[in-house]
């Protein structure tokens, strides 16, 4: 078979706008325990879109806690996207739970965690983690594998069972001004749930799908 002809139908479920929490944030509470409660790998895995000079660029990360204040990650402060996002701090994130097929786009603005915030996540991470932090500048060119081993295991003999967070790592925000919840549907009448920021207000409208 040839990837052109690979489709399926979708017919777990609607969303209807009488449906959709007053809230963007209580929906997206509700869709992603429903994910994490139906056991999906990496159900609070998104991508992050992020842009400099108009040409962007994607990639998986860790969705690490959320609120109404915003959707938080970690990562290495200058790597691509830590540049990327210096640049230009308008960003967008992508869930996609195959099984349940549910897609949620959001976009907004991000911003950097404090340093009190990092320090205690980074601390409440595996000790191994901790030391891949010091390993080696994330996104930048390494001559071959052997080169990280050897740089871990000067890291792990260096630091011993007490591995300080390099200033370079930490964690990010974004504040979202815009929602959409997609539920998939028969003959791709797909049920398009939109959240967009006026006024401080959330107005909650249908898109064609
Ligand atoms: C499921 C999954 C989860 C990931 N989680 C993170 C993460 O939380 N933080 C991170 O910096 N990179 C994470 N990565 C790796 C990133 O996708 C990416 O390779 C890395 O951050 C470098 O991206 P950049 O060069 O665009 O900055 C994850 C990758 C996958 C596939």
């Amino acid at each position: 078979m040839t990837i052109d002809k690979i489709r399926r139908d979708y017919k777990r479920a609607s969303l209807n706008k009488k449906d959709a929490d007053l809230s963007p944030f209580k929906h997206f509470a509700k869709w992603i325990d429903e994910a994490i409660k139906a056991d999906l790998i990496d159900a609070t895995a998104m991508s992050i879109s992020t842009s400099e000079n108009n040409k962007p660029s994607s990639r998986m990360v860790l969705l690490k806690g959320y609120d109404e204040s915003g959707f938080s990650f970690y990562t290495n402060y200058e790597s691509k996207k830590g540049k990327e996002i210096s640049a230009n701090p308008n960003v967008a994130l992508l869930f996609y739970w195959a099984e349940l097929e549910r897609q949620i786009r959001i976009e907004g603005r991000i911003e950097k965690l404090s340093e009190k915030e990092n320090d205690e996540y980074f601390q409440s991470r595996p000790i191994e983690s901790q030391i891949s932090t010091w390993v080696s500048l994330q996104s930048s060119i390494v001559k071959n594998r052997k080169f990280l081993e050897d740089r871990y295991n000067e890291s792990a003999k260096k630091f011993g069972k007490k591995v300080p967070r390099p200033k370079y790592w930490g964690g990010y925000k974004v504040i979202p001004n815009l929602f959409e919840f997609w539920q998939g549907r028969d003959s791709r009448l797909h049920d398009r749930i939109q959240y967009s920021k006026k006024n401080k207000k959330w107005i909650i409208e249908r898109l064609a799908p």
